[in-house]
């Protein structure tokens, strides 16, 4: 199927949101027409920030609100788009049904429009590997894109906490068949990592979790990862120009499924002592990590993290086919660090004489 042509229009669902808002900006950064799709363009603590950007004042940039628990929502929106990037959340990944209706109903709006040809759907890297088994990390240890994780496992259940996983993947199948029954329009899957990098609006800084994480750190308290498990980072911005680069991709087939990361990890703790150590200006004082985990997998900790180091992370996919290239985690941390206190006014713990600046 075609790629999306230049300058043309495309709705970006979960536009109020981190990846969303980024994509929204990638997208007139580079000369498109952009409907943006929020819950609500009356909830101006989470729409102003596209209002102010550039080609919204012009109507470049349009908002529209969109409840994705109505169906229908996307029909009038989605109506003469080129592309779709379906980078919305749902209300919840724990019910199937509900899951399957919200991608049957996005799904009927896209065939329904008669324009859209390609759509990028937002799943995750939970739809590659799972922390429900980490033994199933040590047989399958390569983090590629022809990965899942194991869908006969007993412990794949939501109840287990694996409803987010489950529902990624149900997005996946659901986009791609419908594309393959349609023959009109493809599904290109991205599976993003851990999201870091500048908020765009205070509001994104309690989402994430990754930005949430980093604002706890600054605030003096942050936990564990579970099943200590190392960062696995992706730059927001990165993450963005991921999905824009595979709209406009002429190689790429329904189905392609990429892994948008740097493959660059780092443990929670040396994420919250990197802050000290790129912006020793603002007299950080490092907090010590809060290990809210119960004593018998405290005691299993070196065990957890070996198997996470043994794992090999890959993302030769979609520097093959985009030519991306990805920001340094450094770069990511600082750049967040920063927006948390600009724009969302986050005031850090510091030393002994480190206070406001003028
Ligand atoms: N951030 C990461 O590290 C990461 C990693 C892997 C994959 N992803 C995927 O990337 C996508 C975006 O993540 P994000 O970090 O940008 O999340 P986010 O900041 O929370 O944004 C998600 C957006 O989805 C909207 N949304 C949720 N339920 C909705 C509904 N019923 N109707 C309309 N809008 C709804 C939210 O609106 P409200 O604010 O009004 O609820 C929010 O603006 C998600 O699909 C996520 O699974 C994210």
């Amino acid at each position: 199927m075609a790629p999306i042509p230049r300058g043309s229009t495309v709705a970006v669902t979960g536009s109020a949101g981190f990846i969303g808002g980024w994509v929204v900006r990638g997208l007139l950064d580079k000369g498109y027409r952009v409907r943006a799709c929020v819950r609500d363009v009356n909830d101006v603590a989470k729409t102003d920030f596209l209002r102010a950007m550039p080609g919204y004042a012009s109507g470049r940039l349009t908002l529209h609100s969109a409840d994705l628990d109505q169906a229908g929502c996307f029909d009038e929106v989605f109506a003469g788009c080129q592309g779709v990037c379906h980078v919305s959340h749902v209300s919840d990944y724990d019910d199937d049904d509900y899951m399957r209706g919200v991608c049957a109903h996005v799904i009927n709006s896209i065939n329904q429009s008669n324009s859209v040809n390609r759509v990028v759907v937002t799943s995750s890297i939970a739809a590659i590997l799972s922390e429900a088994d980490l033994q199933e990390l040590v047989r399958r240890p390569v983090i590629y894109e022809d990965r899942y994780p194991d869908e006969a496992s007993p412990k794949r259940t939501p109840e287990r906490g694996q409803g987010y996983s489950i529902g990624k993947v149900t997005l996946e199948r659901m986009f791609t068949e419908a594309a393959e029954a349609s023959g009109r329009w493809d599904c290109i899957r991205v599976c993003p990592a851990d999201n870091v990098g500048p908020i765009l609006s205070a509001h994104q800084k309690d989402k994430g979790p990754w930005q949430h994480n980093i604002e706890m750190m600054l605030l003096g308290e942050y936990f564990q990862t579970p099943a200590y498990r190392p960062w696995m980072t992706v730059d927001v911005r990165d993450d963005a120009e991921c999905h824009i680069r595979l709209l406009e991709n002429v190689s790429v087939q329904n189905g392609d499924r990429y892994i948008a990361w740097s493959t660059d990890t780092r443990n929670v703790e040396d994420i919250c002592a990197s802050i000290d150590r790129l912006l020793p200006e603002l007299g950080y004082a490092t907090p010590e990590v809060t290990d809210p985990f119960p004593e018998r997998i405290q005691a299993r900790e070196q065990e957890l993290r070996d198997i996470w180091a043994q794992c090999e992370l890959r993302n030769d996919r979609i520097r093959g086919v985009t030519g991306m290239t990805f920001r340094s985690l450094d770069e990511s941390i600082r750049d967040c660090v920063e927006s948390l206190l600009q724009v969302a006014k986050i005031k850090p713990v510091v030393r002994d004489g480190f206070g406001e600046r003028i």
